[in-house]
């Protein structure tokens, strides 16, 4: 890009942009990276730096930017049609589109409900999940339940049920109670291994079970991110903790709400991570890679049996009233179905094993660097945390702020990195390569040297 724009650019963009989740104050001498293309698994500024987008454009990309069949389905839709109302009319992309997930979710799931974004599939849960006992006569069953450091959205019903202190103590007075139960953090508890799974699973599972021995008439559902916390700090969980969580709702009526809204899609090595734990849940948020990342777009599935309370004469008063001007955006909807098809003729979960090992085998790399502490994976997502002293677990001060020292750096090695606090994470693309992750723990291992002052390796010299 010529210089003169730009410049013109970034200078228009502190004027007139606020940016989302950043203090803009940090920018008041120094420019956003703009960004002029991307292709693949890379990104490319405005001045042709390249750059590996290693958090999948925040967890969203599948197959990779551009992606020609992404780009052909766009095309062809907005031949037919662009955007209509889903409320009176319907639409072949968005029908087939329901079909197929119902086709390939947990089983029961069978009704699809769409609106545009991670929160809004989350807020039409709670209300899906509020209104449906409502409906069918047990009116006390109206409390949530949500797990500590989970993270569902940033509107006030997702935050109501979020246990991320950063993001959401501040807008206490506005939300709505539910009850907070400890979360099954297999970092914390710092065992591992199938007993210390069960070990953790069983102490997270406890408190619930207390709760819904105490309270169960008064609650609605329980939301969780099943196997893999994501903005509270890449918390991985056992498969253990969903399926007693799984015998928990169905023993006290309390529906089982999974969100997977970051974790669907291949990312975790299965389409959805509930397969891990072989759980159905009664309803299921997801977003984010739905469209492979490309268009907003969001679903919520739930059983029929929640569906039927809802079918009824219009003067029952029994409607769904809720929906979202993009409701089933048939542009987005049929990107949604071309993506389900590549997962088909790439055979992409297939293929994603190679990359997962790469990755496994990349991480046990990073475990070896002083600082580096909790190594943790799962399929295309690795975590580790940073710490001044790994083995008290003595953090760095938060004014040194290592996470966003690595962000910064990672750009000089042609990184997109987002840490979570001192947590560093990536969250690959499932087009990434074997070659593509040694690639970049390679890069990784030269910014924690240099951000850290780590003596370097000869090899990396
Ligand atoms: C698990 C989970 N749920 C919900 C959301 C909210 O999605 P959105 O940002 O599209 O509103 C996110 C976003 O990161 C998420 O990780």
């Amino acid at each position: 890009m010529e210089t003169e724009r730009r410049e013109s650019l970034l200078h228009k963009d502190r004027s007139y942009v606020w940016h989302p989740f950043t203090q803009m104050k940090e920018y008041a001498d120094r420019d956003h990276v703009l960004i002029e293309r991307a292709e693949g698994m890379y990104v490319y500024d405005a001045e042709g730096r390249r750059y590996y987008d290693t958090v999948s454009s925040w967890w969203c990309n599948l197959h990779g930017h551009g992606h020609p069949r992404i780009k052909a389905a766009i095309a062809e839709q907005l031949d037919q049609f662009d955007h209509i109302m889903f409320s009176g009319l319907t639409h072949a992309p968005g029908i087939e589109l329901a079909e197929k997930l119902v086709q390939l979710s947990p089983e029961g799931l069978n009704k699809v409900f769409y609106s545009d974004n991670g929160s809004t599939a989350v807020e039409v849960a709670i209300k899906m999940s509020f209104q449906y006992w409502q409906q069918i006569g047990r009116p006390s069953k109206t409390k949530f339940v949500y797990l500590e450091g989970s993270y569902h959205g940033d509107t006030l019903g997702a935050v109501s049920v979020g246990g991320v202190p950063l993001y959401h103590s501040l807008f206490k007075p506005l939300l709505f109670h539910a009850h907070r139960v400890p979360a099954p953090d297999m970092r914390t508890a710092r065992i591992s291994g199938p007993i210390g799974e069960r070990e953790v699973a069983e102490a997270a599972l406890a408190p619930v079970r207390e709760l819904f021995e105490r309270e169960g008439d008064t609650l609605a559902g329980i939301l969780v991110e099943p196997m893999l916390m994501g903005a509270g700090g890449m918390i991985m969980t056992p498969a253990a903790y969903m399926q007693g969580l799984r015998e928990l709702c169905s023993a006290y009526d309390v529906h089982l709400i999974a969100d997977e809204v970051a974790t669907g899609f291949g990312r975790t090595g299965k389409m959805f991570a509930c397969e891990h734990a072989g759980v159905s849940p009664d309803i299921m948020c997801l977003s984010k890679g739905l469209t492979a990342g490309i268009m907003p777009l969001a679903a919520t599935l739930c059983r029929d049996s929640i569906y039927t309370a809802f079918y009824d004469d219009y003067a029952a008063q029994k409607t769904f009233f809720h929906g979202h001007s993009f409701t089933g955006n048939p542009v987005a909807c049929a990107v949604a179905l071309a993506s389900l098809r590549l997962f088909e003729e790439e055979h992409t979960l297939e293929r994603a094993q190679d990359t997962i090992a790469a990755l496994s085998s990349a991480m046990r790399g990073i475990a070896e660097l002083p600082h580096v502490a909790n190594v943790r994976q799962l399929g295309f997502v690795a975590a580790f945390d940073l710490y001044e002293d790994v083995e008290h677990r003595k953090p760095f001060a938060p004014e040194q702020r290592i996470g966003a020292q690595m962000y910064e750096a990672g750009f000089e090695d042609g990184l997109i990195l987002r840490p979570l606090g001192d947590t560093l994470y990536f969250w690959l693309p499932l087009c990434a390569t074997p070659d593509d992750v040694h690639d970049i723990a390679a890069r990784t291992i030269r910014v924690l040297h240099r951000v850290l002052l780590l003596q370097a390796p000869a090899c990396l010299e």
